[in-house]
């Protein structure tokens, strides 16, 4: 299975940001680079992009961790992808990086994905590519969670419809959660300049994807529990993403 000839698509890893929870590891490396067992953490996501077939590859980075994302991945040639790299000046949320990379994106369609999440299952290369392939408008990957509070949480109607997203709600409706890895037509860079900055100063992309479900272009593909998703954000999911991980490659 491929993506079509038709779908011009690019990728995007967002693997700037300030990392904070994982201080002080973060204070001399960027996140995306520490080990995730005996990988860099940016191998996971980078492996779902080229496994997909996506070619052209950005990454966002802080100014002072580029030369170092460089220095591991160049010029994508090992990957038979194309990557290059833009600097985020400040954290200014996820959405901020289609805004960012507007003229490299060049009306073509994205898969974003965040640079810490991993996402294992059987047939997780198909689900992405049937999704690229079938996207209107965007579509999202959500996944059960025991501690939905965290994350956005959908609510759906009988039909799995979705009725809302809310980030971080106190009180979730469901324990569906929106993973870290979204498809976009070539509306989304156009669309994100038109968000304003939340309360914590930042370009939600959860606004974003409000914008496609009013407008009813908003897709959810489930993960159902063949599937895994790790948000390595906090030492303690590193640690468990490490452990999954020599897991999986030990058996
Ligand atoms: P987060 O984990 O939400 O933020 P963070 O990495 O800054 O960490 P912390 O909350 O501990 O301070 O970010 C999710 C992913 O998106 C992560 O890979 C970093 C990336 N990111 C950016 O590249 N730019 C941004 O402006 C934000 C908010 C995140």
């Amino acid at each position: 299975m491929s993506i079509d000839n038709n779908q011009n698509i690019k990728g995007i890893i967002l693997a700037g940001g300030a990392g904070t929870r994982l201080y002080p590891l973060t204070k001399i490396t960027s996140k995306q680079l520490l080990p995730v067992y005996d990988k860099p953490m940016i191998f996971y996501p980078l492996s779902v992009l080229v496994n997909a077939g996506v070619k052209e590859i950005m990454i966002i980075t802080t100014k002072e961790d580029q030369e170092n994302f460089k220095k591991l991945l160049g010029y994508g040639t090992d990957w038979g992808v194309n990557i290059d790299y833009i600097v985020q000046k400040e954290p200014e949320g996820i959405a901020q990086s289609l805004m960012i990379c507007e003229d490299w994106i060049n009306n073509s369609s994205v898969a974003l994905i965040l640079g810490d999440n991993l996402f294992f299952g059987p047939n997780f290369n198909e689900l992405l590519i049937d999704a690229i392939n079938n996207n209107q408008g965007a579509t999202i990957f959500c996944i059960e969670s025991d501690t939905p509070e965290r994350f956005g949480v959908i609510d759906f109607d009988e039909d799995f419809k979705v009725l809302s997203i809310e980030e971080k709600p106190k009180d979730p409706k469901t324990n569906w959660i929106v993973t870290g890895l979204y498809i976009y037509d070539k509306s989304a860079s156009s669309l994100a300049h038109t968000l304003k900055k939340s309360n914590r100063g930042e370009f939600e992309i959860t606004d974003l994807n409000m914008i496609y479900l009013n407008n009813k272009k908003l897709n959810v593909k489930k993960l159902d529990s063949s599937f895994s998703w790790l948000d390595t954000g906090t030492f303690d999911t590193l640690l468990e993403a490490s452990n999954y991980v020599k897991n999986l490659e030990k058996n």
